[in-house]
């Protein structure tokens, strides 16, 4: 099946779709977006998604391109066309086309892009043997709970990560502590089995995948500490993980040269794992 975007308006074929050299997002990383999970055809929390999508809108003063039960119309054709029972949406709005000016235009038409690819999500061996990560000065912009396209720090610290041999960089900030990772958010299990993972401020992002473990824990009653958490704390962890909506969870079995734990992925992990497997099969807390 070949696959097929949505570009302003038409479905396009993946290899002829196309933007405007002129476009913000292109220039100016004037754009937001949103990577959404589809298992079983069925997108997980895709109220969420659309629920910060506006937050980003909003935050950089950009109009919604169309209505929610537009978007998510398009969204499910994209979906469709492209046979994806597994894998991941991938949807971008812009600031449209105009001439190169910091300001905003005084009318441009909001451009949006939509792909969709397959992809497993819960990845068996990643799941089974966990995976590195290394620690690295965060140097993002003031404003990472926006989910903007300027991930230029994030794309170098991926990189970074890659040629060490580690799958996530996570980023650290003045006060040595964590804030996540470059395309993630982060978790620990202290030795005491407290779950942690940073508060939801204006140092990161608040993943949807995030929210979603918080409600799984929630309804089993297991605790959340929503606090920061250093290096050296993360380093002497009994457990740790990251959650995304293109990997759900991924446990973490060693961060720089320090190995966790015993070095494999942890029970309390697995458990988590287990819990929002399910959580997501039936689509979230959008579930009908
Ligand atoms: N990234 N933090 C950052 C910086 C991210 O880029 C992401 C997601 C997350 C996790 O958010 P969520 O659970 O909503 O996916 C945290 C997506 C997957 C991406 O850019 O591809």
């Amino acid at each position: 099946m070949s696959r097929i975007a949505y570009v302003n308006g038409r479905y396009v074929p993946h290899r002829a779709a196309r933007v405007h050299i002129e476009d913000r997002g292109f220039q100016f990383a004037d754009a937001v977006y949103e990577v959404i999970a589809i298992e079983d055809g069925v997108f997980v929390d895709e109220a969420l998604h659309l629920g910060r999508l506006h937050r980003s809108l909003d935050a950089l003063r950009l109009r919604a391109p169309m209505s929610d039960a537009a978007l998510r119309v398009v969204l499910g054709e994209v979906v469709r066309r492209n046979g994806v029972d597994e894998g991941i949406v991938y949807l971008q709005v812009t600031r449209g086309t105009a001439p190169r000016d910091f300001a905003f235009p005084a009318a441009a038409r909001p451009g949006v892009v939509v792909t969709a690819r397959r992809k497993r999500l819960a990845e068996p061996k990643l799941i089974a043997e966990g995976v590195r990560v290394i620690t690295i000065p965060d140097i993002r912009w003031g404003r990472p709970d926006i989910k903007s396209v300027s991930l230029l720090p994030n794309a170098l610290g991926k990189q970074q990560a890659k040629e060490s041999g580690a799958f996530e960089a996570w980023l650290v900030d003045r006060d040595g502590n964590v804030t996540e990772g470059t395309s993630s958010n982060a978790w620990i299990v202290t030795a005491a089995g407290e779950v942690v993972t940073r508060h939801a401020d204006r140092a990161i992002l608040e993943g949807v995948t995030r929210t979603g473990l918080r409600h799984v824990m929630a309804s089993q009653q297991l605790r959340l500490s929503e606090r920061p958490f250093t290096v050296a704390e993360a380093k002497a962890a009994s457990e740790a993980f990251l959650t995304s909506a293109s990997n759900f969870i991924i446990p973490v079995i060693a961060i720089d040269k320090t190995a966790i734990g015993d070095g494999r992925p942890g029970l309390r992990t697995r458990r988590l794992i287990e819990a929002y497997a399910a959580y997501a099969a039936g689509g979230g807390q959008d579930a009908p």
